[in-house]
C-alpha cells in the first residue's frame, strides 16, 4: 500500500477524533434501544378506561347473557305478566326441565300449599332445574313475587298481588 492510499482510507487523523467516534459508536445504539423500548412499553400500556370494572365485565360477559338481560333493560318495575313472559315462560309454559306448567293445577297444587312466601323463597334460591331468580339475577324479590302470583293464579291459586315495597327494593 502506498502512503497516499492510507491517507484516503481514514478520516480519523487525531486521537481526539478516534475517541469521539468510539464514544458515538457505543452511545448512539444504546440511546436508540432505550427509545425503542420506551415506545413499545408506552404503546402497550392499557389506559385506565379499558381497565375499569365495567369495561372488563362487559368484555368477559357471556354471550348468552345478552339476550336474557334485555328483559331487564326496560327499567322500572316490570309487571308480573312481563316478567313471566320474559323470564319464566321458557320453562313454565313448556315444562322444560320438569318445570310445573302454567295452568297445570295438578303440578302446582302441592306447591301452592307452600304459600306465596314459600314459593317466592324457593324461586329466589332456585330449585331443582330452576336457577336462582329464574336465571335473571336483576329481578327484585317484589318482581319475582308478582310473577309467581301471575303464574300460580292461572294454575289454581288465588294469591293477592303483593304490595309494592315502600322503598324500591331493586338492587
Ligand atoms: C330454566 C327453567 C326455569 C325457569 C327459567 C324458571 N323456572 Fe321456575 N321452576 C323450574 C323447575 C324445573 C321447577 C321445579 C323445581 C323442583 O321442584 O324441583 C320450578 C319451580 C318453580 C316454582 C315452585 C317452587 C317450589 O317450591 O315448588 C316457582 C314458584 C317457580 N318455579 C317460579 C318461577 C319464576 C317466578 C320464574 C321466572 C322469574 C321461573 N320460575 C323461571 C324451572 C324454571
Amino acid at each position: 500500500m502506498s502512503n497516499k492510499d492510507s491517507e484516503h482510507e481514514s478520516m480519523i487523523k487525531t486521537p481526539t477524533q478516534l475517541a469521539v467516534v468510539v464514544v458515538l459508536a457505543f452511545v448512539v445504539p444504546v440511546v436508540l434501544l432505550i427509545m425503542l423500548a420506551q415506545f413499545v412499553l408506552s404503546a402497550r400500556k392499557p389506559d385506565a378506561a379499558t381497565l375499569s370494572q365495567e369495561a372488563v365485565v362487559a368484555r368477559i360477559k357471556p354471550v348468552a347473557n345478552v339476550t336474557i338481560s334485555e328483559a331487564g333493560s326496560s327499567g322500572g318495575v316490570r309487571s308480573g305478566d312481563e316478567i313471566v313472559k320474559a323470564a319464566c315462560a321458557a320453562c313454565h309454559t313448556t315444562g322444560a326441565a320438569n318445570a310445573p306448567k302454567i295452568g297445570d293445577k295438578g303440578a302446582w297444587g302441592p306447591r301452592i300449599g307452600l304459600g306465596l312466601d314459600g314459593l317466592v323463597k324457593s324461586a329466589i334460591k332456585g330449585k331443582g332445574g330452576m336457577p336462582p331468580r329464574g336465571g335473571l339475577p336483576d329481578l327484585s324479590d317484589y318482581e319475582i313475587a308478582r310473577a309467581i302470583v301471575v303464574m300460580t293464579n292461572q294454575s289454581g291459586a288465588s294469591f293477592k298481588e303483593p304490595a309494592a315495597p315502600k322503598v324500591a327494593a331493586k338492587k
